[in-house]
């Protein structure tokens, strides 16, 4: 649930924002920050301030392990709810982290995007899984890992990660999160084929920031091939720690190297993250603010375009033909 002042922090808001919704009595004294809006309250009033629900696909690659690919998805995901989008979850890793992260576990005979690519318009809609958090989750196992057997077939390769998008969409779902392995594998490939944004988690070390670079050219070579739009390629540095030197040399560097697409702030570092995952849930657990939640909040508000538009102002533009 999104606090009253979580409301008016967006970007653009001013108090008469919480005028619009019929139930809450702004005359009354509330406390700002316990005081919560429901999901369907909040779409409300950010749909009439010209925030686009419009389906789209954000996924989080990187050839680097242990970038913050997962966190940043499974986070995304469930701050999406309190905005009012109605997130879907892939987890295409074998290692299964991102289901794990929400505390599932499928069993052997659970399907995960293996067991439902070639059709997913029958087979999709019983994988999903819904959480406690409002987010819907395709959950992932070891038996992903069999997918770059399947997927040979380049056709194939292009179209199993949007069809599965396009089934989503049409199944109520506005957002699509997908939680890349650190490889270039057949479900990346895929995904590349299929996401509006492709977020690359990077940290400061040299191999990550390499990843980068061999990421963002994996992108073109596979747009290239298939003859598709490029996505929007972000590049987001988290576990940005403020006392190192090299931190803040890494954040020149990517500033300089990519302008456009560095996301700024930068996700700090904390501990916050480690401590959540302990009990299976997010830094959007419970009210506690922390330099992780607001650091999340920041980008998921970036991503999603959450911000109080003047009248005339388009619409995030979304990749064409996947939906
Ligand atoms: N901002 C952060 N500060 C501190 N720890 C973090 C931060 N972001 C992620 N972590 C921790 O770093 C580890 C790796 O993060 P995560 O699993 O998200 O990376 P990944 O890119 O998905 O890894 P893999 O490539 O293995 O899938 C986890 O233990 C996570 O809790
Ligand atoms: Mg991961």
């Amino acid at each position: 649930m999104l606090s009253y002042s979580e409301l008016l922090n967006i970007e653009g808001a001013t108090p008469d924002l919480l005028a619009g919704v019929a139930d809450i009595d702004t005359a009354a004294q509330v406390d700002l920050d316990q005081a919560e809006l429901n999901p369907s309250q909040v779409r409300s009033i950010l749909e009439a301030n010209g925030v686009d629900f419009s389906p789209r696909v954000i996924a989080f690659a990187s050839l680097k392990g242990g970038t913050g690919k997962t966190t940043s998805s499974v986070t995304t995901a469930v701050r999406s709810v309190d905005y009012g989008f109605r997130p879907c979850l892939l987890d295409l890793d074998s290692q299964g982290s991102a289901s794990l992260a929400l505390g599932v576990m499928p069993k052997d005979d659970d399907d995960v995007f293996v067991d439902i690519w070639q059709k997913p318009g029958e087979s999709l809609p019983r994988a999903l899984i819904e959480h406690s958090s409002g987010v819907s989750l395709l959950p992932s196992s070891l038996d992903n890992s069999l997918l770059d057997v399947q997927l040979v077939n380049p056709g194939a390769q292009k179209s199993a990660v949007r069809e599965v998008c396009s089934t989503v969409a049409r199944e109520r779902y506005d957002l699509v999160v997908i939680d890349c392995p650190p490889s270039l594998g057949t479900a990346v490939i895929s995904t590349i084929c299929a996401a509006d944004v492709i977020v690359i988690p990077t940290n400061s070390d040299r191999f990550s920031l390499k990843a980068v670079e061999l990421t963002i050219q994996e992108i073109n070579a596979i747009c290239e091939t298939f003859g598709l739009i490029l996505p929007s390629i972000r590049v987001l540095f988290t576990k940005f720690d403020k006392r190192l030197r090299l931190a803040h040399d890494t954040l020149e560097f990517l500033s300089v190297r990519y302008p456009a697409e560095l996301i700024s702030p930068s996700i700090r570092t904390s501990s916050e993250y480690a401590k959540q995952l302990e009990v299976q849930k997010t830094v959007f657990a419970g009210r506690k603010k922390s330099v992780a939640r607001e650091d999340y909040d920041h980008l998921v508000r970036e991503l999603l375009g959450v911000k109080v538009k003047i009248a005339d102002d388009s619409p995030a533009d979304t990749r064409s033909g996947v939906f």
